[in-house]
């Protein structure tokens, strides 16, 4: 059967993007960003997954204010980097599988999530930038993402937007699907965006360490009392973009331990501030 073996957490920058991409990574502002991922690229080489489901919010590159699905999973076989106004970036086209898609679109479903069927779409700096600081950037003579992923899009742009609880939820109920799958795969389950950010309005660059170190400290000891944060916490404390936190909420629910069984393993955790607006948090958690 397939197996959820681990959950990364990542802010998604753009800019971290643009950093790889143009070769700034050794640059004393970067540097210190990059660094915090060297464990991980180290890490996912030892702990390879067959399949990875990206939870990450789309940021009006495929979901256009015309239409905005609460919930969508990617089915195809493919997606493109978008274009997000400086062209696509340079990194491989992200293969699905749309097989075990379709089982999490059945299973979750029946579990009452309406989930938004997506069969083409392409994927922007939300889902392409934490493969760029989990994998870096694969070598020309063999460019393409060393596993698949699922794209799983989250709506934290345009309100309303699904609570940290539904979104707990919502990982249970793919945790259930995924173990119900007839296939030994290996599954991780990323959740990404955030920490602390505000791009908009008179609060514009608000960064706040003391709420994200916490909410790292209780994404890790206390899921289901992280699960409880409203919203409006999140805007207050985090910044209307530190919203994105609640994707976070989608992998942490899809860990053993909210199901019974043991509590992960912490392999990985790094916080940093500053990275373009955002404050960049980051971890790795193992199911035993
Ligand atoms: C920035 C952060 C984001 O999460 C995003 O989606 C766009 C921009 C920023 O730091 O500028
Ligand atoms: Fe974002």
């Amino acid at each position: 059967m397939a197996k959820i073996t681990a959950s990364v957490y990542t802010s998604h920058i753009p800019a971290v993007g643009a950093a790889i991409d143009l070769g700034k990574t050794g640059e004393p502002y970067w540097q210190p960003v990059f660094k915090g991922y060297e464990f991980s690229k180290q890490w996912i080489r030892d702990n390879a997954p067959d399949v990875v489901i990206l939870v990450y919010n789309d940021h009006a590159t495929a979901f256009s204010l015309d239409m905005i699905p609460t919930f969508a999973i990617g089915m195809s076989e493919s997606f493109q980097p978008a274009d997000e106004g400086w062209g696509p970036r340079p990194v491989p086209v992200v293969q699905g599988h749309p097989e075990l898609a379709a089982h999490i679109a059945q299973s979750v479903i029946q579990q009452d999530f309406d989930l938004t069927i997506v069969n083409t779409m392409d994927v922007d700096h939300g889902l392409t930038v934490p493969l760029s600081l989990m994998f870096g950037q694969p070598p020309a003579d063999d460019f393409r993402w060393p596993c698949k992923v699922i794209p799983f899009a989250v709506n934290v742009v345009q309100y309303p937007v699904p609570s940290g609880q539904r979104c707990f939820n919502l990982g249970q109920a793919i945790r259930r699907a995924v173990e119900s799958f007839d296939e030994d795969l290996n599954v991780q389950v990323w959740g990404t965006g955030g920490m602390s950010h505000q791009l908009q309005g008179p609060r514009a660059g608000l960064i706040n360490r003391e709420f994200d170190n916490a909410f790292l400290d209780q994404l890790i000891a206390d899921p289901a009392s992280t699960a409880a944060i409203p919203h409006i916490n999140y805007v207050r404390e985090a910044g209307s973009e530190g919203i994105e936190l609640v994707m976070w909420m989608v992998a942490r629910g899809a860990m053993a331990d909210v199901a019974g069984g043991q509590a992960p393993r912490v392999a990985h955790r790094f916080y940093h501030v500053p990275a373009s607006n955002t404050a960049v948090g980051h971890l790795i958690m193992e199911n035993s």
